[in-house]
Formats: structure tokens, sequence, C-alpha cells
């Protein structure tokens, strides 16, 4: 099972929304991270065949995205996936269902099992409109599963999510990397840290980390300090450094920052996550949270 993308381009005017990006994905759960306008989103759907892209290609087992074998293989939640409030969910999953070619009968059983996984079976007969943000959000990457997708793209499924919908939705997608291709897209990153075996940093449309946890926390390793300094001291360190977490403490201010050299004497050099990373290169352009 491989999915290759080739030199993918996608520009529009005069805005590259992603640039030459040449990745191979295997099985497993990979998750993209980026801040707002990385081109995620028009990565996604150029690999869905939704977006022609400028230049370059997407196959998966030499099956060209364009051809209509990929469709059979590609499972897809939009970012932007409209439901259907006056249908109920099966209602909804039969009606999808039918769209991507299954029989009646086949239909109604395959929605029902996949109701089941994603675990809202007890909801199957309520009309979407009463539903919350996080079932909807199950209820779309059920519709992607209607066909068994080798290939299971979601854009920024955890949208909306509470902390403990967050949870069940990790496991979920642990599940479903098991035996398919899982890219998933966020700017959370906590949402990725424990379910991608590979995570994928994009910025200014390309791909400027690739590899497990560990392996792209190494980017800033050795380079994350915390210390506790006065106003005038954080004053000079914050215009110089990026600045990780930053807090008030009587009269001193703790400071998390990631620089490469020891800030102040008294600076402890501490494991760096994901979040310090993912902060040290969208930090200036105040997109987190
Ligand atoms: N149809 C379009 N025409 C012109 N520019 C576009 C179009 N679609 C996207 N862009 C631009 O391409 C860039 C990437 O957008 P994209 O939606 O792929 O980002 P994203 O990473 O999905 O962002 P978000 O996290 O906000 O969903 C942005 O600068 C955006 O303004
Ligand atoms: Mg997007």
């Amino acid at each position: 099972m491989e999915l290759t993308i080739d030199r993918l381009t996608k520009q529009y005017q005069n805005k590259i929304a992603v640039d030459r990006i040449s990745l191979t994905l295997t099985k497993g759960v990979y998750g993209l991270l980026g801040a707002n306008g990385a081109g995620k989103t028009t990565l996604m759907r150029m690999m869905c065949g939704i977006l022609r892209p400028t230049s370059g290609e997407v196959k998966f087992n030499g099956i060209d995205v364009n051809h209509e074998d990929y469709r059979d293989v590609l499972g897809y939640l939009p970012q932007d996936f409209g439901y259907y409030p006056e249908f109920t969910a099966m209602e909804f999953l039969c009606y999808m269902g039918s769209l991507k070619g299954l029989t009646k009968p086949r239909a109604k059983e395959k929605s029902a099992e996949l109701l089941d996984i994603v675990s809202i079976s007890n909801m199957s007969n309520r009309k979407i409109k009463t539903f919350s943000g996080g079932m909807k959000q199950r209820l779309g990457i059920a519709q992607a599963m209607l066909n068994n997708p080798k290939i299971l793209i979601l854009d920024e499924p955890t949208a909306g999510l509470d902390p403990k919908e967050r949870v069940r939705f990790r496991n979920l997608i642990s599940q479903l990397g098991a035996d398919r291709i899982v890219l998933l897209s966020t700017h959370i990153v906590s949402d990725i840290e424990d379910i991608a075996g590979t995570i994928l940093m994009m910025k200014d449309g390309q791909i400027i980390h690739k590899g497990s946890l560990e392996e792209i926390i190494k980017a800033i390793d050795g380079r994350v300090f915390e210390c506790i300094v006065d106003s005038r001291i954080a004053e000079e360190l914050t215009n110089i450094y990026p600045i990780i977490n930053l807090r008030q403490e009587n009269d001193k201010v703790f400071l998390r920052i990631v620089c490469n050299n020891k800030p102040s004497q008294d600076a402890i050099c501490v494991k760096a996550t994901l979040e310090d990373l993912y902060l040290y290169y969208f930090s200036e352009v105040g997109e987190n949270e």
C-alpha cells in the first residue's frame, strides 16, 4: 500500500498554496500540522482529486488520482462538510452510500456497522440538527468510511470537539489506521502527538518537518529553556526569542523559551515537546492560541 505525491504544486494567482511537495505514505496515521493558511486543505483536496494541481501528481499503488479506481479506495471528510439537518444519521449515511454506488440493502447494512464503529448507533434515528459537534464529526468520519477506503483523508476532524470527545476520537483514529492510510489535518498539537506515527509539519506550502514525534522534536532539542527572571530581562528576551510560555510570578516572570544558548544564569534546559516546536515555527505569524 503506497500513496505517492510527486512535486505537487498549487498556485492561485500570485499565491503558491502548495509548493512542490513530494511524499510517500504507507499504512498508518499521519498528522498534518500547520497554522491557518499553511496549505493543508489545498494539499488534501488535490490528494482527493477534487482540486486540479498546477503541476505534480498523486498516485495510489500506481493508480492516478484522476482514475475512477482511485475513487474506490478513497474516503474524505472535507473541512466544511455539509450535513443535512433534517435527515436522521441513518438516512444520511444510506443516502451517501447510494451516491457512492452501494445497493440499498448494502448501504443500510454498512451504515449500521459504521454507526456502531463511531459509537453513535444509539442515535441512528435522530435528526442531525440535534447532534453535538462531536457527534456530527463522527458521522462525517462514518460517511468517509462507507466504501471501506484504503486512504482516509480527514480535514480538521477534531474541530469543535470537547476534551472527552477528543479522547474518543483519538482511539477511533488509531483503530482505523491499523490497516489503511489515514491522513488528518489539525492545528491542535495534542490531537496528533499520541496517535500519528508520522507527523508532517506544514508551513507556507511546504512540509518543513516529517517524522515520528521523537524525530521531529530533535529539531529544537537542547534549545528549550525555563527560567524566572525580572521583568526588564523578560522584556529583552521576549524581543529576541520565540516565547513558548510566559506568566507573571509576583514581581518576576516565568518564561519558557526557545533559544540557542542559555538565556540566563539559572535557566534550565527542559525536554522539548511538539507544542514547543509548533510555537517556535508559527509564533511569529501570531496564529497560535
Ligand atoms: N480558491 C483560492 N483562491 C485563492 N487563494 C486561495 C484559494 N484557496 C486557498 N487559497 C490560499 O491558499 C493558502 C492555503 O490555504 P488552505 O485553505 O489550503 O490552508 P489551510 O492550511 O487549510 O488553512 P486552515 O487551517 O485555515 O484551514 C492560503 O493563503 C489561502 O488564502
Ligand atoms: Mg484548511
